[in-house]
């Protein structure tokens, strides 16, 4: 990908497929081109101004002759783009439908890419790597706050200013909520996303939390701009079936809690991984204050989690199920593991799904839930589900509920 810093004019790719020429100005004659910025894997980036407030902006569009497939994402990243406004997001100011297709008018980030950075680098300093990760950590929260998951975080698609502010970029993937991570491929026969930030699951077509993915593409980028390298060598699934080193062997000056995170992120194990980008976020808020800091432990493995005492505990539960769809239920009894739901509708083994209920503490929980088993009851079905994500704090007051109920017996 081109170097885009500043002050030195992007070269036009050798095999021009563009059709925009610095002066034209298209778009009803609101914007002009001054010049190619950058080419995407599909879209290309320029500089245009604007013709009435001579404001200069990016200029995302489709190069000519691309599948319908592509000009589809660029509209379905319009509205993500649009809902999520945050300083470490880059800007959509406008949007619309053009000849070459749909395009996209975003805030012009002056800075280089991570990548280009780590060009011609082995590595980037641990303190420069915090402050922007941390960045982009908060951008990545603001998003699976409004519900949306990225899945293509990677160096490429992280902006960096001269004064040190990352901007998180395309969402020419993104998705929201609810949705699960499986097969991702295009009709047009390749991954959708990059397959070296992908974690395991991915690659092997098995159904993973897409804010999940965005937890381990957020640590392969760490490991990357730390050690240089990726942390697997490669993309086939035996490759990606051995654990990576450790950072820590690959990098000695790191502080240990920043290599255990690290680590973490890009575990082979799902269950070793941080189960929300919240917890990493605040880490690493705090290791750039200087305070020492470090994850909550790891996320209980299947065998931990049956050792959790369970309780009767009644709550209106509401199911959103993979393909979209949502039903009523009711939580019948509860553990720091997992919830029994009776419903109307019958739940799938191996179905993962978003429970929402009410705490004993009074708090809404959006957890996410894989379900063990079910049968036919009272009512119609009663099923029992896992946890696969709840925050620790939502955990704690479940445990503290059900340690209550024992002693009271
Ligand atoms: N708002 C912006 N300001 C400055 N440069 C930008 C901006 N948006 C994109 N770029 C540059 O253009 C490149 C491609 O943009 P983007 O990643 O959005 O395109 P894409 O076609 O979706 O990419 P991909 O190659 O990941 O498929 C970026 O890596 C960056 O160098
Ligand atoms: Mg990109």
């Amino acid at each position: 990908m081109a170097d885009n810093s500043w002050g030195t004019e992007a070269p036009l790719r050798t095999e021009q497929t563009t059709t925009l020429t610095p002066g034209q100005s298209p778009f009803d004659g609101r914007y002009l081109i001054e010049r190619l910025l950058d080419c995407g894997g599909s879209a290309d980036i320029y500089v245009v101004s604007h013709r009435y407030t001579q404001r200069r902006f990016a200029l995302k569009i489709p190069r000519p002759n691309q599948p319908p497939a592509v000009h589809e994402r660029l509209r379905r990243e319009v509205p993500l783009l649009a809902e999520v406004r945050h300083p470490n997001i880059v800007d959509l100011h406008d949007a619309g439908e053009s000849p070459q297709g749909p395009y996209l008018v975003l805030e012009l980030v002056e800075g280089r890419t991570l990548e280009a950075l780590l060009t011609g680098r082995r590595e980037l300093p641990v303190d420069f790597v915090l402050s922007v990760l941390s960045q982009v950590a908060e951008a990545v929260v603001a998003c699976h706050r409004q519900g949306i998951a990225h899945r293509d975080i990677k160096p490429a698609n992280i902006l960096v200013t001269p004064t040190g502010v990352a901007k998180l970029i395309d969402f020419n993937v993104a998705v929201r909520d609810g949705s699960t991570t499986q097969a991702r491929m295009t009709h047009v026969g390749c991954f959708v996303g990059t397959p070296e930030y992908l974690p395991l699951e991915v690659l092997s077509g098995a159904p993973i939390s897409s804010y999940a993915v965005d937890v381990y593409s957020f640590g392969a980028t760490f490991y990357e701009l730390l050690c240089g390298s990726l942390p697997h060598e490669g993309c086939t699934l035996t490759q990606r079936s051995e654990a990576p080193p450790s950072i820590a062997s690959r990098r000695a000056d790191l502080d240990p809690e920043l290599a255990s995170l690290v680590d973490r992120c890009v575990s082979t194990d799902p269950a070793d991984r941080p189960t929300s980008m919240t917890d990493i976020a605040a880490v690493l808020m705090a290791m750039r204050r200087g305070e020492r800091a470090s994850l909550p432990r790891k996320a209980p493995t299947g065998r931990e989690l049956r050792r959790y005492a369970r309780a009767p505990y009644l709550s209106a539960a509401r199911v959103g199920r993979a393909d979209g769809s949502r039903l009523d239920g009711r939580v019948e009894e509860i553990s720091g593991g997992g919830v029994q739901i009776s419903s109307k509708i019958a739940l799938e083994v191996g179905e993962n799904v978003i429970v929402r209920f009410t705490l004993p503490s009074g708090d809404i929980a959006a957890t996410r839930m894989n379900i063990r088993w079910s049968r036919a009851g009272r009512e119609g079905f009663l099923s029992g589900g896992e946890f696969s994500e709840i925050t620790d704090a939502a955990r704690t007051v479940i445990v503290l509920y059900v340690e209550g109920r024992e002693a009271a017996q």
